[in-house]
Formats: structure tokens, sequence, C-alpha cells
């Protein structure tokens, strides 16, 4: 895997695109407005990253992260997306996003995860629920070479195996450790309200608390619907 295709590229698909360039990847970011309007991130980045429409991106990708606000998930392209590992990093949270009466009816009787919403959309595709529960900031400070001490794992969620390796293998690379907590069904133990949340935020979402594998397995098994 070379090429990671960003749709979504503020706050977290931003930080992830450093980050990939950093580990060795090509980028190609995208977002609502248009090209012209990322091309101070691409400067950044400097050669192995280009703009692009979310159509563009998620076809270069051989991996796509999304992260777009979670209004704008039906907003997604499908076909470029087919057969491809989706990462994906959406919250719904009410208090943050007001209510979306159709996401509130959903995922009132919690049989259905926002994971599996972005799922349902997509049906070609294998959606990996990641990167969910690191506050931006803490994200681009946390990451550390594989076999650091004070290295953080993250939470992935997914129904197919080889996508789950696949994203293992790219948080690997941008410097994080993963920790399977199983089916696409199973990321309600990190939506926003759980322990498994808020697990990397000090008494400020500003402070960063490295966790390793067996914290976050904590964190899972201590949420509550
Ligand atoms: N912020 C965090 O620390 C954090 C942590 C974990 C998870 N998350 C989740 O990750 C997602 C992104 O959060 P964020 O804080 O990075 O948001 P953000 O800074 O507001 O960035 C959102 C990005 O999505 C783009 N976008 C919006 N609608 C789009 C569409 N229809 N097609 C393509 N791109 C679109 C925006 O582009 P335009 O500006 O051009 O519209 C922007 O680049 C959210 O679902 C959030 O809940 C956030």
């Amino acid at each position: 895997m070379r090429t990671v295709g960003i749709i979504g590229s503020g706050r977290i698909g931003g930080t992830v695109a450093r980050l990939a360039v950093a580990g060795g990847y090509s980028v190609v970011v995208s977002n609502s407005r248009g090209s012209e309007t990322l091309a101070d991130l691409v400067a950044e980045l400097g050669p192995r990253a280009r703009a692009a429409t979310p159509a563009e991106a998620a076809e270069a990708g051989d991996l796509v992260v999304i992260s777009v606000p979670v209004r704008a998930y039906t907003e997604v392209p499908v076909e470029p997306l087919e057969g491809k590992t989706v990462l994906d990093t959406i919250n719904y949270d009410p208090r943050l996003h007001g209510h979306i009466a159709e996401l509130d009816a959903a995922l009132a009787d919690a049989s259905i995860t926002t994971s599996e919403m972005v799922q349902q959309r997509l049906p070609g595709s294998h959606v990996v629920k990641a990167l969910n529960n690191i506050f931006f900031h803490t994200l681009r400070t946390l990451t550390r070479p594989n076999g650091a001490a004070d290295r953080t794992a993250l939470p992935i969620a997914g129904d197919d195996p080889d996508a789950k390796a696949d994203a293992s293998r790219f948080l690997d690379a941008i410097g994080y450790d993963t920790v399977d907590a199983g089916p696409l069904a199973e990321g309600w133990r990190w939506q926003p309200g759980t322990p498994a949340h808020v697990i990397y935020a000090g008494e400020t979402v500003q402070v960063a608390v490295p966790g390793n594998a067996a914290r976050v397995r904590g964190a899972l098994a201590a949420a509550t619907r």
C-alpha cells in the first residue's frame, strides 16, 4: 500500500495526512470546497501530496480515510471506494453536532452504530472504525515508533479481517498500536460518552496521555450502553 486517500482534510484528516507522509505514504487530500482550498496543506505536506476531489481521492487511495462531519457521510462517494479498506473516523455526538433526527432514530435502540451506517452506504467497501477516540492534537503528539515504551494503542473494529490488517499496518506506520475490538457492531464501545472515548484526554483535551493495549481493553470492557 502506497497511497492514502483522505476524504475530509480538516483537523483529523489533515493530521492523518501529515502522519501518513511522515510514515512514507503518498496522500491525496480532499474536502467539500475544492482542491484550491487545500493548497496550504499540500504545500506543507510536500511532493508526496496532492489535492483532488473526494471521488479522485477515493479512486487514488489504496486505503481511504473518511473524516467528514457526521452529517456529510451520505455525500461520501460510493463506487470509487468499492473493494477498498475505508477507515471511518466519524463520531456522532448530539452535544456537539446537535440532534440529527434520522441518526437518533437509527441509534436510539442501540441496534446500529455510526460505522455500520457508513458500511451500509458503502456496501462494496470494507469499513474499519478507527481514529475516533483521539483528539486531533493528541493524535499528532502521541505518535511513536514501533516498540517505543510509551506507544499508544487505538481500538479498531470491522467485519473484514484483511481490512483490519490493512488498518493495523497503516496505524503502525503512523505511530500507533491497535487493539482489535471485534466486528463493526462493537464500535459503540468507544462512541462519545464511553470511557474509551476520552481515554487519551487528561484534565483538558489538550493534555495527551499515552495508553497501551491493556488500558484500551480495560476501557472498552468498562463501556455500558
Ligand atoms: N476533531 C477531533 O479531534 C476528532 C477526533 C476524532 C474523530 N473526529 C471525527 O472526525 C470527523 C472529522 O472531524 P474534524 O474535527 O477533523 O472536522 P473538521 O476539522 O471540521 O474537518 C472536516 C473536513 O471534512 C470536509 N468535508 C465536509 N463535508 C464534506 C463532504 N461532503 N465531502 C468531502 N469533505 C467534506 C471539510 O471540508 P470543507 O471545509 O471544505 O467543508 C473538512 O476538510 C468528524 O466526524 C469528527 O466527529 C474528530
